[in-house]
């Protein structure tokens, strides 16, 4: 059975969480190989409501093993906190988790000093969700971290999370308004690392060895390419790798162990937090998507700027995530807009540019070239055919292909599992994956 990575292609919040949640059941295993608790996944069904932040959106099919690899960052007080939360809405999560014991910890200074480090920015913050997920992966790459797995050890543990909250009090002494957090909330988040020590485990061993007996894997990415730390819009970035690439290394796997990528984009384009966004609608049609789109996040309720789809950033993502295959989520938001736009390159100072710019003050000053196509004005909420889409639904799904140079081989139009259309073309096909 293959291995496939799902990875967001714009800026985070494509719908991966609706895509993998619909994927998994042609899958043994769904692990979460980046970022940590800044991510948001909603999966909708029926009538019921997740919004999943470190659980793999796998947790929401029955049959599904979920795991939780090293390179994700993991606050121990939210993590008990979401499996609490799912498993009184009576779905099974402990006996299905393993959580890796190599994974860093966030602690309750580094949310703080995320947070305060974005308020004395001021206008020039980065727009990040004060998750601590930047300072956790600072002390992961300076080594000074903790990783989960000292939970084995309490004594270690107490030590280590004392020394390194007291050197982040000192990094916190600099700002004058930072909240500094209390000996009782470092306690909790010690308590919290010990109530996760049944669920530690080897992450790449369990992988390798189900690989041996041939069960496959769904690599779940969090963000979205253009936040990736290398790639993306740096400095208005998240601080771990996004790219497909990442999964396998991050989870201490072969690159070989990869067969397909599936990459997650809406059908246009939604940025949250700051940095250059060159397609972006201030007007009343931008409005109109985010309310039409619900375009609030899932993880810090802050309203999402919106704007047209954009074919540059979307062909770098496709090339540096190597894409073979698209879900196009949010269709259906489209659908009142009467003249659709795609950004099919930029202008600055007269100059033509196809590629995405390498810095982002050269990105912030580029005019996006647009391409108009008529709307389709009729209801394509729901719609479970691709033949019952509106022809003109047919021919911006084909002119976004033609641009990306990779077929669309699933379209949702709407929030739920079940409002969506799959269509089966190649290679999307040769993964095998069943639906
Ligand atoms: P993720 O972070 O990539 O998993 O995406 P989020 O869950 O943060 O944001 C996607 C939002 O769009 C969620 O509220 C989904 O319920 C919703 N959504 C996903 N697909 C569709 C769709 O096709 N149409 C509409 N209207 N909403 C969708
Ligand atoms: P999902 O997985 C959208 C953005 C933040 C900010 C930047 C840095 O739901 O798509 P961070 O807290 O990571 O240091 O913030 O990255 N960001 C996301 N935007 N969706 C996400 O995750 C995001 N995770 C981080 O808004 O601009
Ligand atoms: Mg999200």
């Amino acid at each position: 059975m293959p291995n496939v990575v799902v990875v967001g292609g714009q800026w985070g919040d494509e719908g991966k969480g609706k895509v993998v949640d619909l994927l998994c059941p042609a899958f043994d295993h769904v692990v979460r190989f980046n970022g940590g608790n800044n991510a948001g996944h909603t999966v909708r069904f029926a009538d019921r409501h997740f919004a999943l932040h470190l659980i793999p959106s796998g947790i929401l099919q029955p049959n599904c093993r979920c795991l939780i690899g090293p390179g994700v960052v993991i606050d121990p007080i939210a993590l008990l906190d979401e499996v609490r939360l799912i498993e009184e809405q009576a779905v099974s999560v402990r006996p299905r988790l393993l959580v890796s014991a190599r994974a860093h910890i966030v602690l309750p200074g580094h949310r703080a000093l995320d947070q305060a480090r974005e308020s004395s920015r001021g206008a020039g913050k980065l727009g990040t969700t004060g998750r601590g997920i930047g300072p956790a992966y600072e002390a992961r790459a300076k080594r000074t971290g903790i990783r989960l797995g000292l939970a084995r050890n309490p004594r270690r543990l107490r030590e280590a999370v004392a020394a390194a909250s007291g050197e982040l009090a000192d990094a916190l002494a600099r700002y004058p308004d930072a909240i500094v957090p209390t000996t009782d909330e470092i306690d909790r988040a010690v308590e919290a690392v010990l109530a996760l020590a049944p669920l530690l485990g080897g992450v790449s061993q369990a992988l390798a060895q189900a690989s041996e007996k041939g069960e496959s894997i769904l690599f779940e990415g969090a963000q979205g390419t253009l936040l990736d730390l290398d790639h993306g819009t740096y400095p208005y970035v998240t601080s771990s790798g996004c790219l497909a690439g990442f999964a396998a290394p991050a989870c201490g796997l072969p690159a070989r162990a990869i067969d397909g990528v599936l990459g997650v984009f809406k059908a246009y384009a939604t940025r949250v937090g700051s940095g250059p966004f060159p397609t972006e609608l201030t007007d009343n049609i931008g409005e109109h998507l985010r309310r039409r789109g619900n375009e609030f996040g899932t993880t810090t309720g802050r309203p999402r700027r919106t704007g047209w789809f954009d074919a540059v950033a979307a062909r770098a993502a496709v090339r540096w995530s190597g894409i073979e295959a698209i879900a196009l989520t949010k269709l259906d938001v489209l659908d009142e807009v009467s003249e659709i736009r795609i950004a099919t390159a930029y202008t600055d100072g007269g100059q033509t540019i196809e590629q995405l710019p390498d810095d982002a003050e050269d990105l912030a000053n580029a005019t996006p070239v647009y391409e108009l196509m008529p709307g389709w004005q009729t209801n394509s909420s729901a719609v479970t055919a691709f033949r019952k889409l509106p022809v003109l639904a047919h021919r911006y799904v084909a002119r976004l292909e033609e641009l990306l140079g990779v077929p669309v081989v699933m379209i949702s139009t709407g929030p739920r599992r079940e409002e969506t259309i799959v269509r089966h073309i190649k290679p999307f096909t040769t993964w095998a994956v069943r639906i």
